[in-house]
């Protein structure tokens, strides 16, 4: 649920101390970054990154305060506040764009679209991400950068071999019409539910299922809910960082340099990280013992990707024809 009064209030607090702050001279500015992954994720780590890059590069004229695990926000909520100036900074998945009317994003939902990281890369760090990010200036939104978190595996309390597998479960997925059509091509029935919501609908049964990457899962200890885990790699889950645009705009030059410095070097970072902590958290939850993980066989895989083949021509209209078919031939050349 948006809660309209919160963001209000964070706002007015947030633009008063700012304004106290521009007046003393002395004391920094504010950037207040909220997210909803753990601080143990590529997510969280990048954010970090960020925060010590940007007051060494500025000389401590920002105080950038990192608020991870939906201490300030849920889903929902994070953009709205984004937009009220109640936040400045945030990393929302690319799905979230799409109520805004941006719905180009969705296309990074699509089910294998990116046969590995340099195909998707050539997109996100390219001049179509370029100008997918161009897409949210109109919504009072500036984006900066793409990070990765990683590829997504599934999850339920039955093994999930085949797509038949997932005939009637419940599969808990992002708010994202994409993710949504992806599980109902597999037979399940899709819940969209706030990430810090997760680990508390598989506890008690509200869905059977869930999909993530390895990272997210560990952090959210959901192999304490989950019996089987299938390394499928089916879709990819990465972030846009963004900014309020007139909180960036009205930035001294030299300080929005420094913050673009401190943002290029966190973005190396952060997808540089990435794949390691995925695959770091993924031995982590195998050696745990709680969950049984399983790698698609070949045949399971070619199963998978027919059952899913679909779901990018039924959402071509909805992401963006043209959209679609730049993925289509960003990755085809990088791959
Ligand atoms: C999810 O809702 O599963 C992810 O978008 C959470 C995140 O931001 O990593």
């Amino acid at each position: 649920m948006r809660n309209p009064f919160k963001i209000l209030l964070l706002a007015g607090l947030v633009s008063c101390g700012m304004a106290q702050g521009n007046l003393a001279g002395a004391a920094p500015l504010v950037i207040k970054f909220s997210h909803v992954a753990a601080p143990d994720t590529p997510k969280g780590k990048a954010a970090l990154k960020f925060e010590e890059l940007a007051e060494r590069y500025s000389n401590g004229g920002v105080d950038v305060q990192v608020y991870p695990n939906s201490q300030l926000y849920k889903d929902k909520e994070e953009l709205d506040a984004l937009q009220l100036g109640a936040v400045q900074m945030l990393a929302p998945s690319l799905a979230k764009f799409a109520p805004l009317g941006v719905q180009d994003f969705e296309v990074f939902d699509l089910p294998f679209i990116f046969p590995n990281y340099d195909a998707l890369h050539a997109v996100t760090q390219g001049d179509l991400g370029r100008a997918m990010l161009a897409k949210l200036q109109d919504k009072g939104i500036t984006g900066l950068a793409f990070w990765d978190n990683g590829f997504k595996i599934m999850s339920a309390n039955r093994p999930l071999y085949l797509p038949k597998d997932f005939i009637g479960l419940q599969m808990r997925v992002q708010s994202s019409r994409v993710s949504e059509a992806q599980m109902i091509a597999l037979g399940a029935v899709p819940q969209a539910i706030a990430f810090s919501e997760v680990y508390q609908a598989l506890q008690t049964g509200v869905v059977d299922g869930a999909e993530n990457t390895p990272s997210n899962m560990a952090t959210q200890r959901i192999t304490q809910v989950q019996k089987y885990a299938t390394v499928s790699n089916h879709g990819y889950l990465g972030y846009a960082v963004i900014v309020n645009q007139k909180f960036w705009d009205d930035l001294p030059a030299d300080l929005r340099a420094a913050l673009e410095q401190a943002m290029a070097e966190a973005t190396v970072y952060a997808n540089g990280i990435a794949k390691g902590e995925n695959e770091a958290a993924l031995q982590r939850m195998k050696a745990e013992g709680l969950t049984t993980f399983h790698d698609l066989t070949p045949d399971e895989l070619t199963a998978w990707k027919a059952a899913l083949a679909p779901v990018a021509d039924a959402m071509a209209p909805r992401i963006g024809v043209e959209t679609l078919a730049a993925v289509r031939a960003a990755t085809a050349a990088a791959d």
